[in-house]
């Protein structure tokens, strides 16, 4: 059997993170515990070398960095993002037009394939605010059982269901909240599931369904993992992992990871936002760092955006590139497209290779079949707000952006060694 050790952790973290801002929270928690010191954008940063920080930006993308000892000339950077696609609860969401059930309208955060929602138990997590003796506050939010279910249509009513089917999203993905029709609003339901007191008003909410079906280790020799968001929970958690782990080095060690990949990164906190090149500047400017000496470090630095990829996938092995075919448990993806949608070229490449050959770490290249159009991550977009040599990377996996995705176990390991290998070499 393959050991699993680090893909039941990855399993312990998923089940910790079933919103965006419970696995960024679930992190700084972590962060906390190992001695990093909050810091807020909102306040001056105040630094002392060989201590360890945190920022986050709209409790959903947060960067963490840990200071050398002595003055620095370059960094090393990794980055992954937090959200997956996932179906979002609008606002006045309760439907009773069938007059006998109560769903919730939503919509779809991200491209997801729509079918893989159907049928499986689902529950609600994010984040609600609220008005109260305190003032506004957020809360997170997570059900945690088995609450809603988006029912298919039974075969009988839809004999064409298996000759491809175009799905409605407002129509045919309410799921079910109730057998009755209920006369309360969301916020009042909301506000009595949580127990809130009577003196608190729920004001609004970032609320998203989750899968409820338990991630699985599976396989004849156990060498596949499945869950929900494993893209890119399963990169963000390895690099975290590795980041966390890792001693001071005579690097700036820098971890970003940003909100709204699936929707393109253009919001306040996601790759393409000043995000990251405020932070950066703000730590070298607090170190003293004049602006030419904190470009010069810029261009001295690496950068790895970890991102999964596809894996070839045996029933549809035409829609893989003919010669550069990634396998699950073949190790880390080097991502590559002409387009720059991948931030990788030759030279960084090169880079990246020499170390994972000097490290033993097992790796594979990815491209798009010429034919296929490919999806975009980080790298090139945050490249585009703070230059820094940089490598695509990530892990082989299938059924990408399913409510259940599989990719492989010992790939778990050759990710964190490499991040390991990366923040310390
Ligand atoms: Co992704």
């Amino acid at each position: 059997m393959t050991n699993h050790d680090n893909a039941d952790k990855l399993i312990s973290f998923l089940n910790s993170a079933h919103s965006v801002f419970h696995a960024v929270d679930r992190i700084s928690r972590e962060l906390d515990e190992a001695g990093f010191c909050a810091l807020r954008e909102s306040e001056a940063f105040r630094l002392e070398p060989g201590r360890s920080y945190y920022v986050k930006r709209n409790n959903s993308s947060l960067i963490a960095f840990r200071l050398p000892r002595k003055r620095f000339t370059s960094a090393r950077l990794i980055s992954a993002h937090t959200d997956s696609p996932v179906l979002k609860i609008k606002p006045s969401p309760i439907d009773t037009s069938s007059s006998a059930y109560s769903t919730l309208n939503v919509e779809v955060y991200g491209g997801l394939p729509l079918f893989s929602w159907f049928d499986r138990p689902l529950s609600i997590a994010g984040r609600v605010f609220t008005e109260g003796p305190d003032g506004l506050q957020e809360h997170l939010v997570d059900i945690d059982r088995d609450l809603v279910v988006i029912p298919s249509l039974a075969i009988h009513q839809n004999r064409q269901v298996n000759d491809g089917w175009k799905i409605s999203v407002q129509k045919e993905m309410k799921p079910v909240l109730s057998a009755q029709v209920l006369s309360t609003d969301f916020p009042s339901l909301l506000s009595r599931q949580l127990k809130l007191a009577e003196n608190v008003r729920l004001l609004d909410y970032d609320l998203y369904l989750y899968s409820r079906t338990p991630a699985s280790v599976w396989g004849l020799d156990g060498e596949f993992i499945s869950a929900g968001r494993l893209d890119d929970l399963m990169c963000l958690w390895a690099a975290f992992e590795a980041f966390k782990a890792s001693g001071p080095s005579s690097y700036l060690q820098l971890a970003a990871f940003f909100d709204n990949e699936e929707v393109g990164s253009g919001s306040r906190q996601g790759a393409l936002s000043d995000f990251l090149v405020t932070t950066y500047r703000r730590i070298l400017s607090a170190l003293g760092f004049s602006y030419d000496e904190s470009c010069a470090a810029a261009a001295s630095s690496m950068m790895l955006s970890a991102d999964n990829g596809h894996a070839l996938h045996p029933n549809y092995t035409e829609k893989c590139d003919p010669t550069n075919r990634p396998v699950i448990n073949g190790g880390v993806l080097i991502k590559y497209a002409a387009n720059q949608k991948y931030a990788t070229d030759g030279c960084t490449a090169s880079w990246l290779k020499s170390l994972m050959n000097r490290k033993s770490i097992k790796y594979q290249s990815f491209a798009n079949n010429s034919d296929v159009t490919g999806g975009s991550t980080l790298g090139n977009l945050s490249a585009q707000r703070l230059s820094i040599p940089c490598v695509d990377i990530g892990l082989a996996q299938l059924a990408m952006h399913s409510a259940w995705e599989s990719a492989g176990v010992s790939d778990i390991d050759s990710l964190l060694s490499l991040f390991s290998a990366f923040l310390e070499d």
